[in-house]
């Protein structure tokens, strides 16, 4: 129940404003409803009702804000529906029938249909400022949904495909979202919606963190999480409803459990709905790939949107995205800006740039032009503290005009009221995995065009709106035209363990709408042989494999997990994981950095990032639980982020529940402690972290084992004083070059011996030798 907000305690209230607090929620509630009618997905409902009756599967694509997310799972859970029989003719009849050819398209896929960029040009002025040109205006063509529709788009929506029976609906409703802070917030909406307590008829689950009971008919949840489920319940049985949200995504979970649920539609027959959403997808391959499926457009709400390009490429989007503001803040009307950046660090420092910019011109001259008094800026992205990315959706006050720097997590899955000008820096942080290298990293890349639409969209939601592209038309001509499935580019090494542990042997064969690389496949089963998962013959090994598809964490964590518990350092390994799974543990204020750099010298371990964590983890659960005003000043004395130590330690609480009972989910292991001698830790982390191991070059860089790859340590590793010879770490990172994160030192004769699968080839002296272009890999 970590990030919840349940409103002010009324025990808090007096009587009287407990009254005035009923009133205020039953209008609230009537604002609510009167506002849920006027949505889109509203009008639509009985026609999507009536598809469902006759449909196995729904793709169903409507604009952003139409009310896809928070509607569609309301609208079915009143909804009740006859039966069908004969459910296996069903698909095989309805298979022929229903095809890609006539299908509906998204406003934002393909050409022909919706095309909303125009044909702006711009210049750059003297002052070095961006100018905006726009000559035409793409018009109407964007409420294109409604131009092109037959005699059913007078109810809001089209159809495609064949007929068949209806059947009855109960039980529970999944909804997946790529990102928790969706899960979290629809949830939370939801259930205000429908005058519920969050947890109770409406829920979220998502890693670490359960939001449901047994009274929970809707519940929001990440795909990931999904995923898991399977895992226990292969039928997904609990549920007569899944909905895939954000499909167009294409997370690898999202991807894996297309395969999944196709499998649970056939074995569960009629007694199983689909449903397929997104604002912007192919509905022809979704149709393709199900069978019996139908497409419906929800038709949305849209207004033109002018969208305008920089004249030449901008060296540097940041800056220009900061000017961009500026520039719109002084001379556009009324309207909120959203801009698109690419990630927490970036959103940081241009809030901190606009804010001193912002100060100096209120200096100089008071005022904006506009009568605009002052610009609000607000962050959001993903791992801002819940109430302060509520903030975001708060109207701005009278007279003034919010900013809102955002990641891509507002292209799609969250609407912001008000905004009327978004401004795209055409990049965004996507995973990327070499599978020949066999690293993951987060790299920022450019957007692919349908991205870019998307975000443009943004600025229509509310009345005419314009967006400016921070790159050159031509620019923008050569983007992808979409984003490839992250199947297809990410370390499958967790994916492949639970298709395993779920029966699924052959995992090359597996029914993938786009199928992952075939050497990135083969790559992770190595991995997991390395790891002891598998078996020389590719089977999952009970006393690793097994378990380590239990553990909710990536299989190179859970082996460092299980190796602990052998080692004696289960407890301290148990903390490093949880340490490591959360974000920003570290307050680090670009004015007092004198203060948190000497607040910071008590927890430095000169062996390494993991042990550092693991001293502010100890210090902070010295502190008495119950009392939170002594670990709320530690903290803050510390310079350490309090709700990410709470975080750290309901994962660290909940990791134990997975290791220690003997009963499942428990695998009855012990958690023992290795008190203030730091070897068996290190000996853990290198069992597990192996493939990242890597040797000291002379010229002070690190060179990866397994592939030869020449890295960094991080600027904020513990170790870059006194460098280690030989070290393992968690993560790569791409900026200007390729950095190590959280590394640990060990040592190199540890690896044959804990790592053989890997390393055995190669004696210790080899490895420890181990020079440029040598590898100790598995390959
Ligand atoms: O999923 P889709 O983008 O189609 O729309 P939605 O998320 O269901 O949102 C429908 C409407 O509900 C939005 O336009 C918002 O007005 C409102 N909403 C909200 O006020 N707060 C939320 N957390 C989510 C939605
Ligand atoms: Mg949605």
């Amino acid at each position: 129940m970590l990030d919840i907000e349940d409103g002010p305690s009324p025990k808090k209230h007096r009587r009287n404003s407990k009254a005035v607090d009923a009133v205020a929620a039953a209008e609230r509630r009537k604002q609510i409803d009167a506002e849920r009618r006027q949505l889109p997905a509203w009008a639509a409902r009985d026609k999507l009702l009536q598809l469902l009756q006759e449909h196995r599967t729904l793709v169903l694509v409507g604009e952003t804000g139409s009310g896809k997310t928070t509607q569609i799972p309301q609208l079915l859970l009143s909804a009740r529906f006859g039966s069908i029989a004969a459910s296996d003719k069903f698909i095989s009849q309805n298979a022929g029938e229903v095809g890609p050819s006539d299908d509906v398209k998204s406003p934002y896929e393909g050409a022909g249909v919706v095309d909303r960029d125009g044909v702006f040009r711009s210049a750059v002025n003297h002052e070095g400022r961006t100018q905006f040109n726009h000559h035409t205006s793409t018009g109407s063509d964007v409420n294109g949904v409604s131009d092109h529709g037959g005699p059913e788009q007078q109810t809001g929506i089209r159809s495609v495909g064949g007929s068949g029976g209806s059947r009855v609906y109960g039980g529970a409703i999944a909804v997946t979202q790529p990102r928790r802070v969706a899960a979290m917030t629809v949830a939370r909406r939801v259930a205000e919606e429908m005058g519920t307590k969050l947890g109770d008829k409406v829920g979220y689950a998502i890693r670490f963190e359960d939001v449901t009971s047994s009274s929970t008919r809707i519940k929001y949840m990440t795909d990931g999480l999904l995923l898991r489920e399977a895992l226990v319940d292969p039928m997904l049985s609990r549920y007569r409803v899944v909905i895939i949200d954000e499909a167009h995504e294409r997370t690898v979970h999202t991807d894996v459990l297309f395969g999944l649920l196709k499998g649970v539609q056939v074995r569960r027959g009629d007694d199983f709905r689909l449903i397929v959403m997104s604002a912007t997808l192919d509905t022809a391959r979704f149709v393709d790939y199900f069978p019996g499926a139908v497409a419906a457009l929800i038709r949305g709400r849209q207004f033109p949107v002018r969208v305008m390009y920089t004249a030449k490429p901008e060296d540097n989007y940041l800056d220009a995205a900061i000017n961009a503001t500026l520039q719109v803040h002084s001379d556009e009307g009324e309207g909120d800006i959203l801009v698109f950046l690419t990630g927490q660090d970036e959103i940081d420092s241009a809030e901190r740039l606009l804010k001193e910019h912002l100060a100096a011109l209120q200096g100089s001259r008071g005022a904006s032009s506009s009568g605009c008094r002052e610009l609000l800026v607000l962050p959001i992205y993903a791992a801002l503290p819940p109430e302060q990315q509520m903030k975001v959706f708060e109207p701005a006050p009278e007279g003034q005009r919010k900013a809102i720097l955002a990641t891509n997590i507002a292209e799609t899955s969250i609407t912001i009221p008000g905004v009327r000008y978004v401004i795209d820096t055409g990049h965004v942080k996507a995973r990327d995995y070499n599978a020949k290298l066999g690293l993951e990293s987060l790299a920022v890349v450019p957007v692919s065009q349908a991205q870019a639409r998307q975000r443009s969209g943004r600025a229509g939601r509310e009345g005419p709106g314009k967006a400016f592209r921070l790159y050159t038309e031509a620019d923008f001509a050569v983007l992808e035209p979409t984003t490839p499935p992250e199947i297809t580019r990410c370390n499958l090494g967790s994916v492949v363990l639970q298709l395993k542990a779920m029966g699924i042997h052959d995992v090359l064969g597996f029914d993938f709408m786009d199928p992952p690389p075939r050497a990135a496949i083969l790559r992770s089963l190595e991995l997991l042989y390395a790891l002891g998962a598998l078996d020389a013959t590719g089977c999952l090994t009970e006393e690793v494999g097994r378990r380590l598809s239990r553990l909710p964490v990536d299989p190179m964590f859970g082996r460092v997990l299980l190796a602990a518990t052998e080692m004696g350092c289960g407890q301290e390994a148990v903390a490093v994981v949880a340490m490591v799974s959360t974000e920003n543990v570290f307050h680090t204020p670009r004015q007092k950095e004198r203060e948190w750099r000497a607040a910071r010298l008590k927890f430095i371990s000169r062996e390494g990032d993991h042990l550092t964590l693991l001293n502010v983890f100890r210090g902070f659960r010295e502190l008495p639980k119950e009392s939170n005003k002594a670990r709320t000043a530690w903290c803050s004395d510390n310079f350490i982020n309090i709700r990410a130590m709470r975080k750290a330690e309901d994962i660290y609480e909940q990791l134990v529940r997975f290791l220690g009972p003997p009963s499942p989910p428990g695998l009855g292991l012990q958690l023992a402690t290795c008190g203030e001698d730091s070897t068996p830790l290190r000996r853990a982390l290198t069992a597990g972290l192996f493939p990242h191991a890597a040797k000291l070059q002379p010229d002070g860089s690190y060179r990866v084992l397994a592939t030869g790859r020449q890295v960094f340590l991080h600027p904020s590793s513990v170790l870059l004083d006194r460098k280690p010879d030989c070290l393992v770490f968690n993560e790569l990172m791409h900026t200007t070059r390729t950095y190590a994160r959280d590394a640990v030192a060990i040592e190199a004769r540890w690896l044959p011996e804990l790592a053989p699968a890997a390393f055995a080839v190669k004696s210790a002296a080899a490895i420890a030798g181990a020079g440029v272009g040598t590898s100790g890999g598995s390959r």
